[in-house]
């Protein structure tokens, strides 16, 4: 398997070095991966003036995944839209055509007290989201700003979903939750918008091919809401690409840390790009204090869905269980009086834990 391996920005390389040396372990055990490193974001704009150069992207299309670390920083902030390091990540996922983000939100037993919500709400949750992640108000047209008559400035995005986008990234939903508990929710504002009305009624056309899904429809102001209040409600939630990004966010901290969460983006043929769903931390960036497991667990996701390797991908989810089961927490999940392990003692310590499972 040939995996691009795109750092990027901030903590994107330090993460991504711990991750790499989990890949190593199983390239050392006789898996065959390659690797080739590529610049993205701030780090692309730096060197091409681009945050997407070209010789990235053509890396990443000849490669069987992507692993990437994070991109962003304050320094970049001030470039125009096309030049800022997240244009690198949303053009990466529209010209790779990975439309399909899976996020799953996991609570380890080892960690419920770390979430903000009470234990109990939040113990054995095991949730997935599912984002679609080429369309929406992300990519629509017409955008921009413009001066109305009245020479005020107005700034405007267009919301789009078209038949087949909402189609394909709905069987996917189907099929994800018929590989769980069979239970699909899919989030929308078809009380409003005129997206979501042809939403939720794609939505209800594919689900005719899976009776043995149970499908709910959820408007996203009350599937925010029944996030915090009942979260183990749901098993797979199926999202357009701006809900998704705002409640992906907000799964994340139930599971106590955003630095524990991976993520996968799919194309149609299981090509994927695979991040850890929180950013690059410019203020602790260099200072080796990072979690690296939402990074080392999205190398679990590339071995599972890109790689079929699905044996080494429940090894690798095993040796991060075991490290959080050792007591061993980054700063990100220390509670107080506890001691916080650096992010390459983290990494060391599930290679370590990776060899015995
Ligand atoms: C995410 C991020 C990105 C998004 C940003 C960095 C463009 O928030 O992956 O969730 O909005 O998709
Ligand atoms: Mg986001």
């Amino acid at each position: 398997m040939k995996i691009a391996v795109l750092p990027g920005d901030g903590i994107g390389p330090e993460i991504v070095a711990e991750a790499l040396k989990v890949l190593q372990f199983l390239a050392r055990e006789g898996l065959s991966l390659e690797f080739e490193t590529g610049l993205i974001g701030g780090a692309g704009y730096d060197s091409a003036g681009d945050p997407l150069p070209e010789a990235t992207l053509a890396l990443a299309r000849a490669a069987d995944a992507v692993l990437l670390g994070a991109v962003g920083g304050p320094r970049y902030d001030t470039l125009a839209r096309p030049l800022r390091p997240e244009q690198g990540l949303l053009r990466i996922r529209k010209e790779l055509g990975l439309f399909a983000n899976l996020r799953p939100a996991v609570v380890y037993p080892e960690l419920a007290a770390a979430s903000t919500l009470r234990p109990e709400v939040v113990a054995g949750l095991d949730l997935m989201i599912l984002r679609e992640l080429t369309g929406d108000i992300y990519f629509g047209q017409p955008r921009g700003r413009r001066t109305t008559a009245a020479g005020e400035r107005e700034g405007f995005d267009s919301m789009h979903y078209s038949e087949s986008e909402i189609r394909r990234i709905a069987r996917v939903g189907f099929e994800l939750a018929r590989g769980r508990s069979r239970r699909l929710t899919s989030v929308d504002k078809a009380n409003v918008l005129d997206t979501s009305i042809l939403w939720r009624e794609v939505v209800i056309e594919v689900g005719g091919e899976y009776p043995d899904v149970e499908l709910s429809h959820m408007y996203v102001d009350n599937a925010a809401m029944q996030l915090v209040r009942a979260p183990r409600q749901f098993d797979v939630m199926l999202t357009g690409n701006l809900f998704g990004d705002i409640l992906s966010d907000e799964a994340s901290m139930l599971t106590g840390s955003i630095g524990l969460l991976p993520s996968a983006s799919l194309d149609s043929r299981n090509k994927g790009l695979y991040e850890p769903i929180h950013g690059s931390a410019p203020d602790i960036a260099g200072r080796g204090v990072a979690n690296p497991l939402a990074t080392i667990l999205s190398v679990a996701m590339l071995l599972r869905h890109s790689g079929g390797q699905v044996q080494a991908a429940g090894r690798v989810e095993a040796a991060v269980r075991s490290v959080l089961r050792d007591g061993l927490r980054t700063a990100d999940l220390c509670a107080a009086g506890q001691t916080p392990v650096g992010t390459q003692q983290m990494g060391d310590a599930v290679v370590a834990a990776l060899a015995r499972q």
